[in-house]
C-alpha cells in the first residue's frame, strides 16, 4: 500500500468521526434543551432520563474527538443542526426517536467506511456507540409509544415526579448496565 492511500483512508476515517462527532454535539444541544423543557412542565422523571442521556451523548463525542486526535485529525466543533426548541411533550419523544433511528443508520454506515479503510479500532467505537445508541432509541420509542395510546393517563403518572439525578451523574446506559446497589 502506497503511502497516499494509507493517508487517504485516514482522512476518510477522520471525515466520518467528525461527523459522527457533529451528530452528538447536535444531540448534546437538543437533549439539554428538552432536559430543561421537560422540567419546567415538571415531568421530572422524563427529564431525568432526558438528563442522563444527553450525558452518553456528551461521552460519545469525546470519544469521537480522542479518536479523531489520536489520528492527527482536528474534532470538530460545529453541530450537525440547529436544536429544535419549544417542542410539546407529544412531539419529544418522537422526534428523538427519529433522531436516534438516523444516528443508527449513519453509525453503520460510518462503520463500513472504517472497516473498509483498514481501521478496526475505530469500527469497534462506533460499534460500541451503536449499542447505546439503539437502547436510547429503545427508551424514546417506549416513551413515544405510551404517550401515543396512554396519553394522559401515563403523563399523569410522571407529573410531579423527581428530576433528581443524584452526585456523580453517570449516562442512561451506565447506570443501566450497573449491578444494584447491595442494600
Ligand atoms: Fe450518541
Ligand atoms: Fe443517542
Amino acid at each position: 500500500m502506497t503511502q497516499t492511500s494509507r493517508e487517504e483512508k485516514k482522512a476518510k476515517v477522520i471525515e466520518v468521526l467528525n461527523k459522527a462527532r457533529a451528530m452528538e454535539l447536535h444531540a448534546i444541544g437538543q437533549y439539554m434543551n428538552q432536559h430543561y423543557a421537560l422540567d419546567d412542565m415538571d415531568f421530572g422523571e422524563l427529564a431525568a432520563q432526558m438528563k442522563l442521556i444527553a450525558i452518553d451523548e456528551m461521552r460519545h463525542a469525546e470519544m469521537f474527538a480522542e479518536r479523531v486526535k489520536e489520528l492527527g485529525g482536528e474534532p470538530t466543533t460545529e453541530p450537525a443542526d440547529n436544536v429544535e426548541r419549544g417542542q410539546a411533550v407529544d412531539v419529544i419523544f418522537g422526534f428523538d426517536t427519529e433522531l436516534e433511528d438516523g444516528a443508527l443508520a449513519e453509525y453503520n454506515a460510518f462503520l463500513a467506511v472504517c472497516l473498509a479503510c483498514g481501521d478496526s479500532l475505530s469500527a469497534k467505537l462506533f460499534d460500541d456507540v451503536i449499542d447505546e445508541e439503539q437502547a436510547h432509541y429503545n427508551y424514546f420509542d417506549n416513551v413515544a409509544g405510551h404517550i401515543k395510546t396512554l396519553g394522559a393517563a401515563f403523563l399523569a403518572q410522571k407529573a410531579g415526579t423527581s428530576s433528581a439525578t443524584g452526585l456523580n451523574t453517570q449516562g442512561f446506559v451506565a447506570r443501566k448496565a450497573a449491578p444494584p446497589t447491595p442494600a
